[in-house]
This record gives C-alpha cells, sequence and structure tokens, in this order.
C-alpha cells in the first residue's frame, strides 16, 4: 500500500497509539538523525579529501611525488618561499606544466603553456575561481562587484562597465592623474629641499600608494581621500586599512576558514574588525551611490530618460550609474545598488595599490646603477614634449616611455599568479607536448570538474621559451620598433601587449588603460624633474605576497 493511502487510513487516535508504544523518545531521534548527518557529511569529506585524490586525471602529469602534510599538501613549502619561487623550481625540474598537491591533498594544475593558458582565460566562465577564493572575496568586497561575479552575472556586470573604462572616459580622467602627478612631486621636491641635501632617502612606496589612492577616489568616485596632504586620516581609508591589515592571529585559521564554513563563524578580533569596516565602507558606498544618482536624475529632468550624450561627473562611479540607468538597458541587465556599491570597493582595492606597487618596483628598477642610462634616456625623451601638461595622446607618443612601462609590467607583474578551478572536466590542450610521469607524451591536459589551477603570471612573462635567454633582465629595448626578439610573445593570451600582467579574455583587467595612464602620467612628472638612486647601503628587497 502506498505511504499516503496508509496516512489517509490511520485515525487520530491510531497515530497517537503508535507514537505512545513508539520505543524511542524525540532527544533519542534527534540525536540519531543528526549522527547519521554528520557520518555521511564526514564519510563524503573522507572521500574527497583522501580517495577522490587516487582517481584524479592531473596524478599522471609531471611534478613532485611527494608532499609536507597531509592537510597541507605542498602548500607550507609555497608559502614561505617568494611569490612563485617554488613553481618556478619545479618548472625548471619538470617542464611547462606541473601539479603538486594544495589544501587538503586536492591535485592542483599549473602550467605555463601559452595555448593552455590561453584555452583557459579565454573560456573564464569554464573555469570560475574557486569557492574559498570567492569567500575571500565576499568577505572583502561584498557579493556585488565584478570580481566576485561568477558566470551570467559577470558577464551583465562587464557589459555596463566596459565601455566606462574605454579610451574616452581615461581621457578625461587626465587631469587627476597630472594633478595628483604634480602634487606628489612637488612634496618630493620640498622634502628635498628642507633636508639641505642634494639627495634625501624617501620611502616612495608609502606615497606612491597615497597618490594612487587619492587618484581612485576621485577618479573612481569624485570623492577626495587627501592622503598626499593628511595622511591616512580619512574614515574611508582607515576602514580599508583595518580591512586589509596582515592578519595578527595565526594564518592557517584563516586559511581553514576558507575551507571549513563553521570556523567563519568564530568571534575573532579581526572578525570584529572587519565587521566594523565594513560596516563604515557600507555606509560611505551607499551615499556615494545615492548622491551621484540623483545627480544623474537631475542632469536628465525634463528631457525622455538617460542617454549617452547626458552630461554627468568624469568620475567612473557617475559614469556606470548613468550606463546603468541608460533607457537603451534592459531591467534584467541593470546592476542592481548592492553590485553598483560592490564596484565602489572592487576599484578601491584593484585599482590604487597595483599601481603603486608596480611603479614602486619600477623606480627601484631605475635606481639600480646598471640601469642609470635607461633613467637618463627615458628622462631626455619626457623632456622633449614641450606641454608641462601634456595629453593622453602627446604621452602615448613617447616610444621609449611605453617600452619602459611594457616592461615593467613584464618583469614586475604585482598581481604574481591567480587562482581558477575546472567547472567541469575537460581538455586542456598545449601548444609544446610534454611528458607525463608514465613517460607518455601529451598534447593536451586532462583535468576533472572542481580540481584547482595555479595561473602563473609572473612565471609565464619570465618564461625563458617565450622571451628568450634575457627573459629575468629588465630590458625596455625589447619593445622599440625593430627588435623582434621575443615572436613567441604573440602566443600569450593578454588583454595588453603579450603579456599576462592584466590577464586576458572575458575576466582580463577592466582597469588596464585607467592604470597605463596614471603610470604614464606619474612617471612623466616623478621622473622628467628628479633622478633615483638606491640609498647606500641599498636595501635587501624581498617579493612577498599576503
Ligand atoms: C598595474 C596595475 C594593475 C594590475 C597589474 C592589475 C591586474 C589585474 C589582474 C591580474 C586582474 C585579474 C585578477 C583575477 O581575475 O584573478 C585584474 C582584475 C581587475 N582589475 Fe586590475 N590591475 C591593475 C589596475 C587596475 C585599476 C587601476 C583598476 C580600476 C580602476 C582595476 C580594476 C580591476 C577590476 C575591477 C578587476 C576585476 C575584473 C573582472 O573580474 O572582470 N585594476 N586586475
Amino acid at each position: 500500500m502506498e505511504l499516503s493511502k496508509i496516512a489517509d487510513n490511520l485515525s487520530i487516535e491510531q497515530a497517537q497509539r503508535i507514537l505512545e508504544n513508539f520505543p524511542y523518545s524525540p532527544w533519542q531521534v534527534v540525536a540519531a538523525t543528526t549522527g547519521s548527518y554528520l557520518v555521511y557529511k564526514l564519510a563524503g569529506f573522507v572521500k574527497w579529501w583522501l580517495i577522490d585524490p587516487q582517481f584524479s586525471p592531473l596524478r599522471d602529469a609531471p611534478g613532485p611525488d611527494t608532499y609536507d602534510s597531509i592537510i597541507w599538501g605542498n602548500m607550507p613549502k609555497i608559502f614561505k618561499a617568494p611569490p612563485s619561487k617554488v613553481h618556478e623550481e619545479w618548472m625548471n625540474k619538470y617542464g611547462h606544466t606541473i601539479t603538486y598537491r594544495g589544501m587538503f591533498l586536492g591535485y592542483r594544475l599549473c602550467t605555463k603553456d601559452p595555448k593552455a593558458l590561453a584555452h583557459m582565460v579565454n573560456h573564464s566562465y569554464d573555469y570560475p575561481k574557486p569557492a574559498q577564493i570567492r569567500y575571500f572575496l565576499e568577505r572583502m568586497f561584498g557579493k556585488g562587484g565584478v570580481l566576485f561575479a561568477e558566470g551570467e552575472d559577470h558577464r551583465r556586470q562587464r557589459k555596463i562597465m566596459n565601455p566606462c573604462f574605454g579610451p574616452a572616459q581615461i581621457r578625461d580622467l587626465m587631469p587627476i592623474f597630472l594633478d595628483k602627478a604634480f602634487q606628489l612631486r612637488d612634496i618630493w621636491i620640498r622634502q628635498v629641499e628642507e633636508s639641505g641635501q642634494e639627495d634625501k632617502e624617501i620611502d616612495v612606496m608609502v606615497w606612491l600608494t597615497r597618490a594612487t589612492l587619492d587618484v581612485i577616489g576621485l577618479a573612481g568616485f569624485d570623492y577626495e581621500f587627501n592622503t598626499l596632504t593628511e595622511g591616512e586620516k580619512n574614515e574611508l581609508v582607515l576602514a580599508f586599512m583595518e580591512l586589509f591589515a596582515p592578519a595578527q592571529g595565526p594564518p592557517f585559521l584563516a586559511l581553514l576558514s576558507n575551507f571549513i564554513p563553521f570556523l567563519r563563524m568564530l568571534p575573532t578580533k579581526r572578525a570584529r574588525a572587519s565587521a566594523h569596516s565594513k560596516e563604515v565602507m557600507a555606509r560611505i558606498g551607499k551615499q556615494l551611490v545615492q548622491d551621484k544618482r540623483a545627480a544623474v536624475v537631475a542632469a536628465t529632468s525634463g528631457s525622455g530618460g538617460v542617454e549617452k550624450k547626458t552630461v554627468v561627473g568624469r568620475d567612473l562611479l557617475s559614469v556606470l550609474i548613468k550606463a546603468n540607468m541608460a533607457r537603451d538597458v534592459k531591467d534584467s541587465e541593470r546592476m542592481s545598488d548592492e553590485e553598483v556599491m560592490g564596484q565602489i570597493m572592487t576599484m578601491l582595492i584593484a585599482g590604487h595599490e597595483t599601481t603603486a606597487t608596480s611603479l614602486t618596483w619600477l623606480l627601484y628598477d631605475l635606481s639600480q646603477p646598471e640601469h642609470k642610462h635607461i633613467q637618463n634616456r627615458l628622462r631626455e625623451e619626457l623632456l622633449t614634449l614641450k606641454s608641462d601638461r601634456p595629453t593622453m595622446e602627446e604621452l602615448n607618443s613617447l616610444p621609449y616611455l611605453d617600452a619602459v612601462v611594457r616592461e615593467n609590467l613584464r618583469i614586475n607583474s604585482v598581481v604574481d599568479s591567480t587562482i581558477r578551478c575546472a567547472g567541469k572536466d575537460d581538455y586542456i590542450p598545449v601548444s609544446t607536448p610534454y611528458t607525463d610521469k608514465n613517460g607518455v607524451e601529451r598534447t593536451e591536459i586532462r583535468i576533472a570538474a572542481g580540481e584547482q589551477i595555479f595561473i602563473p603570471v609572473a612565471l609565464a612573462n619570465r618564461d625563458k621559451a617565450i622571451w628568450g635567454e634575457d627573459a629575468d633582465v629588465f630590458n625596455p629595448d625589447r619593445w622599440l620598433e625593430g627588435n623582434n626578439s621575443h615572436p613567441r610573445s604573440a602566443e600569450i593570451p593578454g588583454v595588453f601587449s603579450t603579456i599576462m600582467t592584466f590577464l586576458g579574455g572575458p575576466r582580463a583587467c577592466i582597469g588596464y588603460r585607467f592604470a597605463l595612464m596614471e603610470m604614464k602620467a606619474l612617471i612623466f612628472a616623478l621622473i622628467r624633474d628628479m633622478a633615483y638612486e638606491l640609498p647606500d647601503p641599498a636595501p635587501k628587497i624581498e617579493r612577498k605576497s599576503q
């Protein structure tokens, strides 16, 4: 008899009698159900941890046979070394495609083969960010921003945002880039003058970070941080710094919480500080969005709606809100308030430290005694511009400046690597075959859904097979016309200049034009009027990632 029919034929009295004679108490039933559920979950976890990797299609790819820990896999060695160092050693030993063990022993793929990289970045929706990275991004930016979005949400957001980062918008931002660049130049000149010496030791990283923060505040959302004049006093800056302060507690707890949701609920000091920062950011972000929207509405009052020609502020947020309200955007395609606010946080984090760190490395490289001639040649070229406030076109017309910027981005890729996972079982083609652990030559890499991939941006940018034997040398000349010394670089799927620094495909850096023009403006102001050298003794600098 079917269950529903039994229930139909059961009177309330009969049901009560059954319950009275039921041999177990409600607590026993709850305990048994919970226990069975936990055992089921635990069995799934153990299978995922210890059994699934034995069947991974990546297990035969070249790479180390041993690992440091049953929980952390090969990660302790990777964490202790400078970024990408261990991957580089393994690649030198095993070739362009390797696998090793990540957290909980899952196999991780790392390849710098250009065809494989192109496959993954161009099919970015089949290669999303893994859950633990998305959890980290959500904790930092909330769920709204484009850096967090995946699949259809990401495509929809980028469709509205891409034009906001086009050349015309960046041209409008040039005055902001130049104003802040000259403000920083004047501060440094004043510091030298006040020292009474011919030169002065300056921590350029601190000042470049302030300049780029002020730029993204104004150019991003017409918000004055004033860090160049006042230091880090602004409420939003403080909240931002608190959120990104290096962890004080044991880093393994933060790492584990990316994998084990239960740990995220622990009321740590860090969690409380983050909650406070996010509250400040949400409040200010909401106000900014409301103000900009009101400005767009005011600009269109009387006309039939928001159009391309509607004039609003030049900052990216105003342009974005205008684009999102445009008549020709379908309602289903528009970004929600949460998404628009998410972009503020995303721009803030993605759009200033990257540029500041990149410029710091450039000044460091130009200050090396063996690169003095490069610094001088660059200065000479900058002095050929008659204008004190060059246009975007004038700056872009300088071939050596362009070569220096490209070479800096190639050799000092500040986003050293990024992580993805396979969204489905797939075959990744390679341009150069590799030999697996069984001695079989392979022209593709088989990967299973869920397995992780380390995309080695910095290693691809310095790959000798692509760039030649001098791949590790800072040599802007390689970019000058006629010096076609790296014909294979055309295979690299970068959105900019055959390098991976801004990544490629639909998820490439949306702000690369912004970053390029901001860097050129800062280089113009800072190199034209001042010379740089390392202090004596020169500090020992080590690359680190957080
Ligand atoms: C030298 C400076 C910069 C470098 C090296 C850089 C590099 C990158 C890289 C590698 C990514 C991809 C990250 C990943 O998916 O794992 C990325 C994404 C992104 N960048 Fe940049 N970036 C720079 C400057 C900027 C600026 C100035 C802005 C904004 C004004 C910006 C906004 C973004 C955004 C919004 C994304 C997310 C794109 C998406 O997922 O669709 N970046 N950037």
